[in-house]
């Protein structure tokens, strides 16, 4: 471990804050490091690997897959690309999908999707391109998507930032109507669950006004469903809880179950806006990664197994909530934050990985974020372990 860190400081730049630990091996949500210490991991890696470390079927596919095509560019056809995108669509109800790497890439995707059907539809001279979206929120780290993001933490240092971009308060129908009413917009891009802001839900209500708004108004509607997507959330796509049906939806994270992967999945409106030479990227829709994504969604996208994630985060909420130190348990399914009433949240990260459980933190709460597939056995060692140190 010594090791490795002195070769990490030396020459990985620093731009995370490591804890203690270094994995090596995984298997379910269960991993080891060097000296065979067990932690259970309540964190997924931030949302990823939402089957666990090294799922069997997964595993085997994406092995199989790297022994057969490991990549070829996008002028060529790919079957395992083309199995995704099949099975996405036929899950979620959307038309066509773009393929790229991460989540700030989708999103990059959307913002530059939705520009382009205004400028096709209404011209170049009506200078409908703006984009809106919520204070808090989070969409990526690259500059147009840190431009999206409703952070000013993150808006130091790289300026100028890409223009066209306003922030509103979540929950607040009328000042959003007032932003919207000025016909400077092509888009409005949300996170039903702000996921870095804290875990914190959208209201239904306001939901339910802005889409039929947007629809009113010819606005595209982007769901940022990067760490909500895929299962997270106890059903396959957040929307689904808010009774919504954005025109893009934008995916990474769990989808690829632990490859890099992003997506966005786009409705009839949106879904031939894109023309030849419009957007690309090397590695998307990359063959082993598409590989091992088809399994991760084949699984989760199945009644009994998103019953289960339900349940699972209803049984996390009921462990915990009496307990004193919580005051709170914010999110839905297995995507939930902790509001704590005294403790320090990054201290109890801290003391987990001593005790062999693996947190994360979202602002000033505890996030858990655990493999959607999480034995009972696991979550049981896990939530005795927290309950501990919660104590
Ligand atoms: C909601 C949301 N959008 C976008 C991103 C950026 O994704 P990536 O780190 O894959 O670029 C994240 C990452 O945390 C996220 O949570």
């Amino acid at each position: 471990m010594q090791d490795i860190k002195l070769l990490d400081n030396e020459y990985i730049i620093g731009t995370y804050n490591r804890q203690n630990l270094s994995i090596v091996s995984g298997n379910s949500a269960t991993c080891f490091d060097e000296n065979d210490k067990e932690y259970i991991d309540f964190s997924s890696g931030i949302g990823v690997n939402s089957l666990g470390y090294c799922d069997d079927e997964w595993s085997f596919a994406v092995a199989k897959q790297a022994s057969l095509l490991q990549h070829t560019s996008n002028l060529y056809y790919t079957e395992p690309a083309v199995k995704l995108a099949k099975l996405l669509c036929e899950k979620t109800g959307y038309k066509k999908v773009l393929f790229c790497n991460s989540g700030a890439e989708a999103n990059e995707a959307a913002i530059k999707l939705a520009r382009k059907y205004s400028f096709d539809k209404y011209g170049s001279d009506v200078n409908r391109n703006k984009i809106l979206t919520l204070k808090n929120s989070f969409h990526g780290r690259t500059i147009t998507t840190l431009s999206a993001t409703g952070q000013e933490v993150f808006h130091n240092y790289f300026f100028p930032f890409t223009q066209g971009f306003e922030f509103a308060n979540s929950n607040d129908i009328d000042e959003v109507l007032s932003i919207l009413n000025s016909g400077d917009y092509c888009g409005v891009m949300i996170e039903f669950i702000q996921g870095e802001g804290g875990v914190i839900p959208l209201e239904c209500d306001f939901v339910k006004k802005l889409f039929a708004y947007c629809e009113e108004a010819d606005i595209l509607t982007i769901a940022d469903e990067v760490q909500t997507g895929i299962g997270r959330t106890g059903k396959l796509l957040a929307s689904e809880h808010f009774d919504a049906k954005p025109n893009i939806t934008s995916l990474a994270k769990g989808l690829g179950g632990g490859l890099p992967i992003g997506a966005i999945i786009t409705d009839e409106k949106t879904c031939d806006v894109f023309k030849f030479s419009d957007h690309g990227t090397t590695f998307g829709g990359n063959p082993v990664a598409c590989a091992g994504a088809y399994v991760a969604l084949q699984r989760i996208a199945d009644d009994s197994f998103l019953a289960e994630v339900q349940a699972k985060g209803e049984y996390i909420k009921w462990e915990l909530s009496s307990l004193p130190e919580v005051l709170a348990i914010d999110g839905m399914g297995m995507m939930l934050g902790i509001r704590l009433k005294s403790k320090n949240a990054g201290e109890i990260v801290k003391k987990g990985i001593e005790k062999g459980l693996i947190l994360l933190t979202a602002k000033d709460k505890i996030r858990l974020l655990p493999p959607l597939n999480i034995t009972m056995q696991e979550l049981n060692k896990g939530l005795s372990i927290l309950k501990e140190i919660l104590a």
